[in-house]
């Protein structure tokens, strides 16, 4: 089979570094992909919607897997399946649960599936009315997709004026900004489950943990994830029997119901309350880097299962995860999350040491015999072990050997689950 996974980062080369395993698989490629993913497959030098479509009119391919969330709100899942390949990912209208907040918190309120309670606005005096009498802090929204940032926590009332001015006047997310959406804060921990879903069924994986934060201790501005662990240890089967009877399996059918039939991965965010787990944000992909930790756990050919969701026939498939504990450290440039740093050297890679670590390519690229950095997040550094702390060790001993100008890394990754 001849596949094309499109997408650029450290989640894209972790899928490569899978699919690579199966026995079915002869070529891969990847738009545009990245130092890592060019030492297993081919790169292709082209990332927009339509060169992507263009280059499948030619040359076609097997089974077509999509890694980023803006690629589905831009439809490329609808016209790769109108030129009859089999793309792994949900439609346009199926992947709205995530490009939509608002689409999201409907749904949720029209099939009772558990979130935080919320209202919805694009009137900026009605928004300012309504914060004067709801309990702090409040979470403001914008509505649309703004690059993992959007999300305001407003510990009093100015923080939140300010962030309803700054969204909705200002326009710092544009137009993702039109509308918002103010909510109740959740208290409590946050998990990250994903689902592979073939429209009707649905496979829970283990859950996973980010860590979004861009300093220790969960200090600092969001990032788009410092470093991910699988599976989360204190997360109980009953906590994952009810995210999946009370979460993903009414959402799935609601959806379905709605006419949008939901193929791809499901991944909620979710915080676990003192009454249950709540409904945080829908995301309609593969994590990054919850899928770098995923990948090294997976025991099941990840073309079957891939097929069995875009066929949905997931029913059938027997999908298994290892009984070791994954884990994984984002090294990131100096600067990210706002503007980083590029084109310093990487070295270590070759040489880089612990028990079953795996290197993730992100922001990088090759440069005859160097690889530069070429982004905010540059390595996802992965390592297995029987425990957690086995995969943290293993992890945080390999990251020694790996050095570029102003990386920066969290040494907290997983802490508070040992
Ligand atoms: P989102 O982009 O919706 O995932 O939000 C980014 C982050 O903000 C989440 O990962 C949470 O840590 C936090 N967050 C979002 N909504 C809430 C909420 N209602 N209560 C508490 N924390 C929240
Ligand atoms: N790990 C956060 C995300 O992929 O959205």
């Amino acid at each position: 089979m001849n596949i094309l996974v499109v997408g650029n980062g450290g989640r894209e080369h972790a899928l490569v570094w899978k699919l690579r395993q199966s026995s079915k698989v002869k070529n891969i490629f990847v738009t545009p992909g990245n130092a890592g993913t060019a030492q297993i497959a081919q790169n292709l030098d082209i990332s927009k919607t339509e060169e992507i479509i263009d280059w499948l009119k030619i040359n076609s391919a097997d089974l077509v897997v999509i890694g980023p969330d803006n690629y589905l709100s831009e439809g490329i899942v609808d016209k790769i399946q109108e030129i009859g390949i089999p793309v792994f990912g949900p439609t346009k209208n199926a992947s709205e649960i995530e490009w939509s907040k608002s689409f999201a918190k409907k749904l949720m309120l029209e099939e009772n599936i558990p979130t935080a309670t919320f209202q919805i606005f694009n009137d900026f005096n009605a928004a300012n009315l309504y914060i004067r009498n709801q309990k702090l802090p409040l979470v403001i929204k914008a509505n649309g997709l703004a690059l993992g940032k959007g999300v305001v926590i407003a510990e009093n009332l100015i923080q939140a004026e300010n962030a309803i001015k700054e969204i909705m006047s200002n326009k710092i997310y544009g137009d993702a900004g039109r509308e918002i959406i103010i909510e109740e804060y959740l208290q409590g921990k946050e998990i990250s489950i994903h689902a592979f879903c073939d429209g009707e069924n649905v496979a829970l994986f283990p859950a996973s943990q980010d860590h979004k934060r861009i300093f220790d201790y969960d200090k600092g501005p969001n990032t788009g994830g410092m470093g991910t662990i699988a599976p989360v240890p204190w997360v109980t089967d009953k906590q994952m029997e009810e995210i999946e009877e009370k979460i993903v399996l009414p959402t799935i059918e609601a959806l379905r119901k709605r006419g949008r039939i939901f193929q791809g991965i499901l991944y909620p965010g979710i915080m676990i309350t003192e009454t249950g787990p709540k409904v945080i944000e829908f995301n309609a992909r593969f994590g990054d880097p919850e899928a770098q930790s995923y990948m090294r756990i997976l025991d099941t050919d990840l073309v079957d299962i891939l097929f069995a969701c875009v066929r949905g026939n997931l029913k059938s498939e027997n999908i298994k995860w290892s009984n070791k504990s994954a884990c994984c450290i984002t090294c990131a440039s100096r600067g990210y999350p706002s503007v980083s740093e590029k084109d310093k050297t990487i070295n270590g890679l070759e040489t880089a040491r612990g028990i079953d670590i795996v290197i993730f390519h992100a922001g990088t690229k090759k440069e005859g015999n160097v690889t530069p950095t070429n982004g905010g997040r540059v390595l996802g550094i992965t390592a297995t072990g029987n425990n957690l702390s086995q995969s943290l060790t293993s992890a945080y001993e390999a990251i020694k050997s790996v050095s570029f100008d102003g990386m920066q890394y969290r040494k907290d990754i997983g802490a508070k689950s040992i």
